[in-house]
C-alpha cells in the first residue's frame, strides 16, 4: 500500500509499504477514506519536535472503514464507517476512566511515564505507524474508534479525529466563562477551532493573532478582531483594545514552530531578544534539514509564550495547546505567578471529546468545513505538505484521500 513515510528530518517520501496486519485482540484494521496533514506534523519533518524513528508511518488523522477486528473487539464490525482518535488509550486505566486518555498508562510501549502514545509520532509515543495510508492498525480499537452516524461527511468528520477535538479541549482549559475576552495566538486549524468553541462557551471578545492574510480572514469571518503581529505590537493591541486591562483567556494554539516579528513595531522588540531566540531554537531544534524554502523551524519558540502572559489580565486563565518538547525549557514563570495567573495545558485527551463534537455537527452548531480549505488525492501529498508548511494562501486544513492512490493505480 501507498503511505508516507518518515526518513529523517526534512525528509519524507510516499512509499509502497507492508499492509498492517492484526497483532492483538484488541486491534482493529481500517481502510482509510480520509487522512489530513497537521501542524504536529510540521514540527516533526522541521526537526523541532525531535526522536522520529526513520521508517514511522506519518499522520494521526483518519476517517475509514473498519476491514477487520480482533476477537476482543465486541463494539464494532467490519464495514462500520469510524473516525479514529489521535491519541492511543486503553479504556481501562485510572487515568481513561478519568478521562484522561492522553496519559493512558498502558497504550504507551515504552512504560507509563514515556508520555502520550499517539499515531505517526517519534519513538517515545510507541512508535506507532500513522494514518497517512490506505491501511491500519488501530490499537484499543474497542475504546478508542467512534462510530459516525450517517448524514456525516469525511469532509466533516475528518476534522473531528483531532483538530476540533484539542481546540475545544484549549477553550475549555481557558476556563472560559459568558462575557469572558479571549485572545487566541495562531489562526492554523486549531486557532480556527478554537475560536469557533470560544464563541459556543460565550465569550464577549475574541481576538485571533497570526500573520497570515488568508489565515487571518478566516478568523475575522468567524466573527473575531484580528491583530497581525507584523503590523503591529500584538501586546498594546490587546492592551489597547481591552482599556488597558488585558484579556481575561489566552490560548497558544501555535507552539514551538512561533515566530517574531520580523516588521511592525514588534519588531525592534524582538531583535532585542535575538540572541536568546537562537539559543532557544537550538535547543529545541539542534538537528534541521531546510530545502527550498521547506522544513525552516519557528524563530522564536517561547515568543507566544511571552505574549501571552503580557497581554492577559491579572488573575487571568493561559491555555497551552500548541505542542513544545520536552527539550523546551523557557517560560516566564515569574511574570506569570506575580499575575496571579492560572496555567493550563496539555496534549488533548481526544476520545473524551469526540461523540460530544460528533452531535454539534450533527446539530448544525459546528461546521467543521468552513476550515477545510483543501483536498488532496494521495499521489500529491508531498507537495501538499510542501504548501501547508510555507503557509500558501488559502491553504488552512489538508484533508487527504488515502483511496485515491488505488483508483490512479
Ligand atoms: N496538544 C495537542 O493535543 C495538539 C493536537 C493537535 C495540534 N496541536 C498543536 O497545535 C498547534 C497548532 O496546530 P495547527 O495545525 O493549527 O498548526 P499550523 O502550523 O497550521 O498553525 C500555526 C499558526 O501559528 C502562526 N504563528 C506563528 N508564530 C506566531 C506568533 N508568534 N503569534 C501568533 N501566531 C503565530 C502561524 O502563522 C500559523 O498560522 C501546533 O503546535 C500543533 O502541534 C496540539
Ligand atoms: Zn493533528
Ligand atoms: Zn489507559
Amino acid at each position: 500500500m501507498k503511505a508516507v513515510v518518515f526518513h529523517g528530518i526534512g525528509d519524507i517520501r510516499l512509499d509502497n509499504v507492508a499492509e498492517p496486519k492484526i497483532q492483538k485482540p484488541n486491534d482493529a484494521i481500517v481502510r482509510l477514506t480520509a487522512s489530513a496533514i497537521c501542524g504536529t506534523d510540521l514540527h516533526m519533518i522541521r526537526g523541532t519536535m525531535p526522536g522520529m524513528k526513520s521508517g514511522t508511518i506519518l499522520g494521526h488523522e483518519g476517517v475509514g472503514i473498519v476491514e477487520e477486528v480482533g476477537n476482543a473487539v465486541r463494539n464494532l464490525q467490519p464495514g462500520d464507517r469510524v473516525v479514529i482518535p489521535s491519541t492511543i488509550a486503553c479504556g481501562n486505566c485510572s487515568y481513561c476512566r478519568s478521562g484522561y486518555y492522553a496519559q493512558c498508562d498502558k497504550a504507551n510501549p515504552n512504560g507509563p511515564d514515556a508520555g502520550t502514545a499517539f499515531f505517526g509520532g517519534p519513538a517515545s509515543s510507541g512508535p506507532f505507524d500513522g494514518l497517512q495510508a490506505e491501511y491500519a492498525r488501530i490499537p484499543f480499537a474497542n475504546i478508542g474508534l467512534v462510530k459516525i452516524p450517517d448524514g456525516i461527511s469525511d469532509d466533516q468528520v475528518i476534522l473531528l479525529s483531532d483538530i476540533a477535538p484539542t481546540a475545544w479541549m484549549a477553550a475549555e482549559l481557558a476556563e472560559i466563562c459568558s462575557g469572558n475576552t479571549v485572545a487566541v495566538f495562531g489562526c492554523g486549524p486549531v486557532g480556527q477551532f478554537a475560536i469557533a468553541s470560544a464563541k459556543l462557551m460565550n465569550a464577549g471578545r475574541i481576538f485571533a493573532i497570526d500573520t497570515i492574510k488568508s489565515r487571518l480572514q478566516m478568523a475575522q469571518e468567524q466573527g473575531a478582531e484580528i491583530i497581525d503581529f507584523n503590523a503591529e505590537d500584538p501586546v498594546e493591541a490587546l492592551k489597547g483594545f481591552t482599556g488597558g486591562i488585558g484579556v481575561d483567556r489566552v490560548i497558544d494554539a501555535v507552539g514551538v514552530d512561533a515566530n517574531h516579528p520580523h516588521h511592525g513595531a514588534g519588531a525592534k522588540k524582538a531583535s532585542l531578544k535575538a540572541p536568546k531566540n537562537r539559543m532557544e531554537q537550538k535547543m529545541v531544534a539542534p538537528k534541521t534539514n531546510t530545502a527550498n524554502g521547506n522544513w525552516h523551524p519557528g524563530d522564536a519558540p517561547s515568543q507566544v509564550l511571552t505574549w501571552a502572559t503580557e497581554a492577559i489580565a491579572k488573575a487571568g486563565t493561559l491555555s497551552i495547546i500548541g505542542v513544545y518538547p520536552e527539550t523546551a525549557q523557557s517560560f516566564p514563570i515569574g511574570a506569570a505567578m506575580n499575575k496571579n495567573l492560572t496555567l493550563k495545558m496539555g496534549n488533548c485527551n481526544h476520545r473524551k471529546y469526540i461523540p460530544m463534537l460528533i452531535e454539534k455537527v450533527q446539530s448544525g452548531v459546528l461546521d467543521p468545513e468552513k476550515v477545510l480549505t483543501q483536498v488532496e488525492p494521495m499521489t500529491s501529498v508531498l507537495d501538499a505538505y510542501k504548501a501547508f508548511d510555507t503557509r500558501q494562501p488559502g491553504w488552512v486544513k489538508v484533508k487527504l484521500e488515502p483511496s485515491a492512490t488505488r483508483v490512479a493505480a
